[in-house]
C-alpha cells in the first residue's frame, strides 16, 4: 500500500509533527489532508526550531516533494510567514512545495467571524485558535468558498467581494468586534504574490498519478481524532475530519491505498481550549506535566490542560482510525515521577466501562486508575530500548496490552534524535 498515515489520537499536540520529520526520509511525498493554521507542528534538529502551520513536516528533508491538499485551509498571510522562515533558514522549498488547486482560503472576514461567534457564545466557546478555521469550512460546505485555484480566474476580485460583503451581514448578528479590515485586507491580498509562487497541481490527480509510478505518500494530519467533527467531543471540536477516513476525502485518494496508519499519543494527555477531558489533573501533578512537558500551544501559546493517559479514550480512536503501530511521545516528561497513572475504565452512573458515552460534556464520568511505579531517571540520552529501566519497559508493554496495538516507537525528546526504535 502507497499512502502511510500519521495522526493523532488525542486533543493534538501530540508531536506529530517530531514524528513525521522523522520518518520523512522513508517516503517522496509528505500530503497535509485537513486543518489549517490552527495546527502548530514543533520540529527540532541541529540546534533549531521550526513551527509549522500549514506546510507539511517533510520539509526539511531534501530531496522530497510536500502538498498541501485540497482538505487543507489555507491562509495565505499566515503561509507567506511560514515560507519567509524557510526562506531565512536556506531551506530550498521552490519546487518542493506544491498546492492542490482545490484547497480552500481563509479569508480576512472569516477570522472576525471566528472572533465573534466565539465571542457570542461567552461561557460556552470552543475556545478556538480564532484562525477562521470554522468559518471557512462552513463556506466550503455551504457551496461558497473561495479556492486556489480561484486565484488566477479573472473574476476572483468579484467573488471575494461578493464573500466579504456576506460576511461583513453576518458579523452584524454577533457581538461587535474590533478588527481593521482594509489593514488585513492589504495584508491579504499581498500575500497572495507568495502564494502563486508555487506550483499549483490538481492534488487528486498528482498524488494517483505519484503512487502509479510507485511513489510513496506520507499523510500527515493535524488536530487530533478527539476533536474532529463527526467522532471527537461535539460541539468542542475543530470543523475538519482528522481521522483516518479524511486522508480519502482530504487528498483524493481511494481507501484501498491506505497502509499503515501510525497513531501518535503523548504518554499521559493534554487538551489546550474548552470541552470535556476526562482524566484531567487540577493539582501539583497536573501542573507538573505542563511545567515538565512545556504544555504551552505552539500557535496560540495557551497553557494546555494535562492529565493522565486515557485508555477508554485511546482505544476509541485507535477503532476509528484503524491505528496499525503507535507512537508514545514525551515519556521523558514523567522522568521524575515516582508513581505514575493509566485511566483504564470509566465510572459512569457507578458501571465499570471502557465505552465513550454519546456525550462526554453530559455525564458525570470518573476514571478509575492503575498505579506504576515512576523511573526516576533521565530518559532523553536513551536510544536503545534494552538500555530502559525495567518500570518504563513495564509502563510501555502495559499500554500495548490495554491498546492492542504494538508500539513502534517511543520518543524521548523534542529532538530529532530523541528516539527509541521497539
Ligand atoms: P503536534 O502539533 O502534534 O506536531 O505537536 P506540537 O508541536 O504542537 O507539540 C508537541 C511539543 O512537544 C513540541 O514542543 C515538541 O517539540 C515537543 N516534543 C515532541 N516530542 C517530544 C518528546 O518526546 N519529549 C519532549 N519533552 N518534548 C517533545
Ligand atoms: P495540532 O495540529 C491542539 C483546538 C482549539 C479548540 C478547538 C477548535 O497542532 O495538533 P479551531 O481553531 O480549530 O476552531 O479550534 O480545537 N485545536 C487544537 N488543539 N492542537 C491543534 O492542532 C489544534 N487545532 C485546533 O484549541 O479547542
Ligand atoms: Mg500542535
Amino acid at each position: 500500500m502507497a499512502v502511510d498515515v500519521i495522526l493523532g489520537l488525542q486533543w493534538g499536540d501530540e508531536g506529530k509533527g517530531k514524528i513525521v520529520d522523522v520518518l520523512a526520509p522513508n517516503y517522496d511525498i509528505v500530503a497535509r489532508f485537513q486543518g489549517g493554521p490552527n495546527a502548530g507542528h514543533t520540529l527540532k534538529f541541529d540546534g533549531k526550531k521550526f513551527v509549522l502551520h500549514t506546510i507539511p513536516s517533510g520539509i526539511f528533508r531534501d530531496h522530497l516533494t510536500n502538498l498541501i491538499g485540497n482538505g487543507v485551509v489555507i491562509d495565505p498571510i499566515t503561509l507567506e510567514k511560514e515560507i519567509a522562515n524557510l526562506k531565512k533558514a536556506g531551506v530550498d522549498y521552490k519546487s518542493r512545495l506544491l498546492v492542490s488547486k482545490k484547497a480552500h482560503l481563509i479569508m480576512p472576514t472569516h477570522r472576525f467571524l471566528d472572533a465573534a461567534t466565539e465571542a457570542s457564545k461567552g461561557k460556552e466557546k470552543i475556545g478556538s485558535t480564532l484562525r477562521g478555521i470554522g468559518p471557512t469550512y462552513m463556506d466550503k460546505t455551504g457551496r461558497n468558498g473561495l479556492r486556489v485555484g480561484d486565484v488566477i480566474s479573472p473574476n476572483f476580485k468579484a467573488k471575494y467581494e461578493a464573500l466579504k460583503e456576506k460576511h461583513l451581514g453576518l458579523l452584524k448578528l454577533y457581538p461587535s468586534i474590533e478588527f481593521d479590515l482594509a489593514a488585513e485586507e492589504t495584508k491579504w491580498f499581498d500575500s497572495l504574490a507568495t502564494l502563486k509562487s508555487l506550483p499549483f497541481v490538481d492534488g487528486e490527480y498528482y498524488i494517483n498519478e505519484a503512487i502509479k509510478s510507485g511513489k510513496k505518500v506520507l499523510a500527515e494530519g493535524a488536530q487530533g481524532s478527539m476533536l474532529d467533527i463527526d467522532f471527537g467531543t461535539y460541539p468542542y471540536v475543530t470543523s475538519s475530519n482528522t481521522i483516518t477516513a479524511g486522508v480519502c476525502t482530504g487528498l483524493g485518494i481511494a481507501p484501498t491505498q491506505i497502509g499503515e496508519v501510525i497513531g501518535i499519543s503523548k504518554a499521559y494527555c493534554t487538551r489546550v481550549g474548552a470541552g470535556p477531558f476526562p482524566t484531567e489533573l487540577h493539582d501539583d501533578v497536573g501542573e507538573l506535566l505542563r511545567k515538565e512537558g512545556q504544555e504551552f500551544g505552539a500557535t496560540t501559546g495557551r497553557p494546555r490542560r494535562c492529565g493522565w493517559i486515557d485508555i477508554p479514550q485511546l482505544r476509541y480512536t485507535i477503532m476509528l482510525n484503524g491505528v496499525t503501530q503507535l507512537v508514545i511521545t514525551k515519556i521523558d516528561v514523567m522522568d521524575k515521577f515516582e508513581t505514575l497513572s493509566i485511566g483504564t475504565h470509566y465510572s459512569i452512573d457507578g458501571e465499570k466501562t471502557n465505552a465513550l458515552p454519546y456525550d462526554l460534556c453530559d455525564q458525570e464520568i470518573t476514571p478509575i486508575y492503575e498505579e506504576h511505579a515512576g523511573w526516576q531517571k533521565d530518559l532523553t540520552t536513551t536510544t536503545d530500548y534494552v538500555d530502559l529501566p525495567l518500570t518504563a519497559k513495564s509502563y510501555i508493554y502495559r499500554l500495548e496490552e490495554l491498546l492492542e496495538v504494538p508500539i513502534s516507537i517511543v520518543s524521548t525528546g523534542p529532538n530529532r534524535k530523541q528516539l527509541i526504535y521497539k
